[in-house]
């Protein structure tokens, strides 16, 4: 097992693509920290993770609240006793242009795309460089890569990961902390569905447009996953500060 003896933080974990890395990294053997705005739906995830031999609790939180931040660190080291692996993966998507958005939209998407980062990172940095190291892993997008249409405020977030992601890396390298960015293309996700319901176009030809794409289908969550667990694991002990893109060819 790759990740064993480790203990790792997952925001969104209730999510697509949050649950299937939560999975994949306990069965990997990590102890796994289920962070979500859902509660309900984190602790079925924990649950469902237990009731298969792994280690994992459910944190309730708002990733854009700074005492929710705390209280997940805080809450990770007396339970799991550390943090070796972060997840920043919890994000949401509006579907509107810059004239279409309001000043209220535009602040949540940083909120929960860029400063959830920012202030895991505040707060779980001192904890990883006192025990020598650790890896985080970001949820960037294609489209913080390229940009995309009708969703100004995500493009713009999702490029701050990614550079974010970059800056991440040059200062706490030193310190044994690998910070690097997965980039998805369309996944099988709820998101996918949020979208076409904000789009206001029928779910089933949204989700044929992304499969469009050479590899000739969407990803499935479980491929984030798999690449989380190697940048969360040792195999990747010699890549920081780079962006991951998988998203079977879209965004090439
Ligand atoms: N699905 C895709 O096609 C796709 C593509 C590129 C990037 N992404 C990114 O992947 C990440 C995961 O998305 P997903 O597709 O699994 O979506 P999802 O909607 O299935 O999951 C997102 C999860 O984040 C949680 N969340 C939302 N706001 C939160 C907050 N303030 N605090 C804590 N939790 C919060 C939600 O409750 C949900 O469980 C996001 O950052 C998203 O932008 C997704």
């Amino acid at each position: 097992m790759r990740l064993e003896h480790k203990h790792a933080i997952v925001t969104g974990g209730a999510g697509g693509i949050g649950r299937a890395t939560s999975i994949a990294l306990a069965a990997e053997g990590a102890a796994v920290a289920v962070v979500d705005l859902n509660a309900e739906a984190a602790e079925a995830v924990a649950e469902e993770i237990r009731a298969a031999g792994g280690t994992a609790i459910a944190i309730a939180a708002d990733v854009a609240s700074e005492p929710d931040i705390e209280r997940v660190v805080s809450t990770v080291v007396a339970e799991l006793g550390g943090v070796d692996v972060v997840f920043n993966n919890a994000g949401i998507i509006r579907r509107t242009t810059a004239v279409e958005t309001t000043v209220e939209e535009w602040d949540r998407v940083f909120g929960v795309n860029v400063r959830s980062i920012f202030l895991m990172c505040k707060h779980v940095v001192p904890v990883m460089a006192a025990a020598g190291g650790g890896s985080i892993v970001n949820t960037g997008s294609g489209w913080g890569l390229k940009g995309g249409g009708q969703a100004i405020s995500y493009c713009a977030s999702k490029g701050a990961v990614v550079n974010m992601t970059r800056a991440l890396a040059i200062d706490h390298g030193p310190q044994g902390i690998r910070v690097n960015s997965v980039n998805p293309g369309d996944v099988n996700t709820g998101m996918l569905r949020d979208e076409a319901r904000q789009l206001s176009q029928d779910a089933d030809a949204f989700l044929a447009e992304a499969a469009d794409r050479p590899l000739r289908r969407m990803g499935e969550p479980r491929e984030i996953a798999a690449a989380v667990v190697w940048l969360a694991s040792d195999e990747s002990s010699y890549v920081t500060g780079s962006a991951l893109v998988v998203d079977g060819g879209g965004i090439a």
